[in-house]
């Protein structure tokens, strides 16, 4: 009954949802309010879209020019041949909300060339209430067979020099500083790109299922337009396919909030669900590692006198996870291959043999006798050739003692020392890696990687990634470490495309080999980024010994990193951020405030608690005479009794934070 009254009701909407009149072919969001269109425009194929009947992306151009060729396929009709409409919500493995609406009106457009050897590509759109996205296919088809692309035509034309937020292209591993600049002073920009489009209006360009295709860039071309630009191969070739064949989906977030654009799920919306079967094995959680003490240079990865991965140091380690609730630990400097120029002698690492004072066999059956996962290092140097020649020995090994956690490290700029690291070889090495560790139950922490474009849906074994400037650049970075505005912009650039392995959790703000350089925060901030900056594996850097005795490594022990929903509740992009989540596994909230250089005083409402229900703040906060510069380590705890109708007022220092636990009486 319900499905017969159901399926004539959908049929009219998505008639009136897809038009194709006068040779125009459009479609809207479920709500009405996002309209997409495309149209033929002097003789070449264009889209518009709008909002609230405002334009948005003035007729931007669609298309490709194919190797061999001296111009752009040239398409003369744009020809409506399909339209679809979804509503469904399902369940992530892990994430920021365990439940997710997929709700959007679709069409096809076929544009096609004419003549005998007419070519067709068709244009696949998917309008949300938050954007949209849209692929190219290249259907099966006498006239195209094997091609390679030279270059995809895509731009998005603003239309207006909106205020932006962005990544430089040229920034190594993409661990740069967000821009702010006029659209009309781009260069050549990263995705995901955020636009500020004044009154509280916020859009973001970036892509999703980057799958045997070379990453999207976007480079300014004529005011305020953004072209594709597609990763080269060494070559010049940007990508070598077949039809049929579909490229990424090029997405757009529309939000009217600031909360509305850290919230959309667009790019996860246009990746294919799960392939795993069984996915329990992949679990999110905090760890800890032998890393940052050598990123600080008190111990070296190589093998000497000054050797960090010591048995003896590991077994630390696990003993104090194990105490503190912690699941995982990292080692790094284990595995022999860190003698000498390891980035150029890549070929030396072995991924299964350990330096003569790490018993590996030893350490893992006791991390494993003490419930702890060791998150195994395999920095491989992007040399995949080589790592590919042990990957199934290392992963065998690995899982043999029931291990599930590798950190991977891609340190060198060309993959295979030609192929550059967002290119179509390195996504398809890349995604052989992760289909590999599924294959041995593997998790993996990638670092070094390509732009997160939302594959961690379908293969959720991959956790988390790096691709940011994360805390390792505190260490020895030359000009100091980041700077406090850094982890206000982080969510709203690259925090978009997904889990972030920053690695705070600094409790000793001392840093006495590079004296110049060091964690420019309070540890009030430190805490507080666990809820801000997401990722569901979370490492709490510093050594175990700053942890001791410490009231505020409460909140590291308690704060989970597996959330039912999320939400940001108030933001500047690069002033501060308020954040809220709310435990997948109870019914505790958590928030984190965090702000830049500036002391701030900040009141959020506390409306997103259950109405009626009284709940215990643990709220940890700046001390009074907290600054990032002179006084990191002050930080205060107290306890309130607050409800959903309260407002709770935050003092931060200067590159301060809150970060408070909500417990349910
Ligand atoms: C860079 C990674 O980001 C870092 O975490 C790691 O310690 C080094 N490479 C060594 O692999
Ligand atoms: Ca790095």
């Amino acid at each position: 009954m319900k499905h017969r009254l159901f399926t004539p009701i959908l049929l009219v909407m998505i008639m009136l949802a897809s038009s194709c009149q006068n040779g125009e072919t459009s479609v809207t969001s479920p709500d009405g309010r996002i309209r997409f269109e495309i149209s033929m425009q002097d003789g070449t194929p264009a889209y518009t879209v709008s909002k609230d009947g405002e334009t948005i992306l003035d007729h931007s151009a669609l298309g490709f020019t194919l190797k061999g060729e001296d111009s752009p396929m040239a398409f003369t009709n744009a020809e409506l041949i399909g339209t679809d409409a979804k509503d469904e919500t399902w369940e992530q493995v892990w994430g920021e909300d365990r439940f997710v609406r997929n709700n959007y009106n679709e069409m096809t457009v076929r544009l096609s060339e004419s003549g005998e050897a007419a070519r067709k590509v068709d244009v696949i759109v998917r309008v949300f209430d938050d954007g949209f996205g849209f692929r190219y296919s290249f259907p099966e088809q006498e006239s195209l067979k094997e091609f390679a692309i030279a270059e995809e035509n895509t731009s998005f034309n603003l239309g207006k020099d909106l205020m932006t937020w962005w990544l430089d292209r040229s920034e190594p591993y993409y661990e740069g500083y967000g821009l702010n600049t006029p659209v009309s002073q781009v260069d050549t920009a990263q995705t995901p790109f955020t636009i500020d489009a004044g009154e509280g209006r916020y859009y973001a360009i970036h892509e999703a299922n980057l799958t045997d295709y070379a990453k999207m860039s976007l480079t300014l071309d004529g005011e305020n337009t953004l072209r594709a630009v597609l990763t080269p191969w060494s070559d010049g070739t940007k990508v070598y396919t077949s039809a049929p064949c579909v490229t990424p989906w090029r997405t757009m977030i529309i939000a009217d909030s600031i909360g509305g654009l850290a919230a959309s799920k667009i790019m996860l919306n246009l990746n294919e669900p799960c392939v795993l079967e069984d996915v329990s094995w992949v679990r999110p959680g905090k760890y800890i590692g032998i890393w940052w003490t050598l990123h600080k240079d008190f111990y070296t990865w190589y093998y000497g006198p000054r050797h960090g991965a010591t048995t003896e140091q590991t077994m630390r380690y696990i003993d104090f996870a194990a105490e503190n609730g912690i699941s995982g630990v990292l080692v790094e400097g284990w595995n022999k291959g860190w003698d000498g120029n390891w980035m150029k002698n890549s070929t030396g690492f072995s991924f299964t043999e350990a330096y003569p004072d790490y018993d590996f066999d030893k350490i893992m059956k006791h991390a494993s006798a003490k419930g702890v996962q060791m998150v195994i290092h395999n920095e491989y140097a992007a040399n995949t050739e080589h790592y590919f020649s042990q990957i199934h020995d290392a992963y065998k090994l690995y899982s043999s003692y029931g291990m599930h956690y590798i950190k991977t490290g891609n340190v060198n700029l060309l993959m295979d020392g030609k192929e550059e690291h967002d290119g179509q070889y390195a996504v398809n090495r890349r995604r052989q890696i992760v289909e590999t560790a599924a294959q041995y139950q593997i998790c993996v922490d990638e670092h070094e990687p390509a732009m997160p474009t939302g594959i961690h849906r379908t293969y959720p074994n991959l956790m988390t990634y790096e691709g940011i400037r994360g805390q390792e650049h505190d260490a020895w970075e030359p000009t100091g470490g980041n700077k406090p505005e850094h982890q206000t912009v982080c969510p709203f650039i690259r925090g978009l495309a997904g889990p972030m392995d920053y690695t705070f959790g600094t409790f000793d703000f001392s840093n006495p080999n590079y004296p110049f350089c060091r964690v420019m925060t309070t540890l009030a901030k430190q805490l507080a980024q666990y809820v801000v900056i997401y990722s569901p594996l979370q490492m709490a850097s510093d050594d175990p010994y700053a942890y001791e005795g410490k009231k505020a490594f409460d909140f590291i022990k308690d704060v989970p990193c597996d959330w039912h929903e999320s939400h940001v509740l108030d933001a500047v992009i690069g002033d501060y951020v308020i954040t809220a989540r709310r435990d997948r596994n109870s019914e505790d909230w958590y928030l984190g405030a965090i702000t830049d250089e500036n002391a701030r005083e900040l009141s959020v409402s506390l409306a997103f608690l259950e109405p009626g229900a009284e709940y215990t703040a643990q709220i940890y906060a700046d001390g009074p005479d907290a600054s990032y510069e002179n006084n990191p380590e002050s930080v205060t705890y107290s306890e309130l009794t607050v409800t959903s109708s309260d407002n709770l007022d935050m003092s931060l220092a200067t590159s301060g934070g809150c970060a408070v636990r909500f417990v349910k009486k």
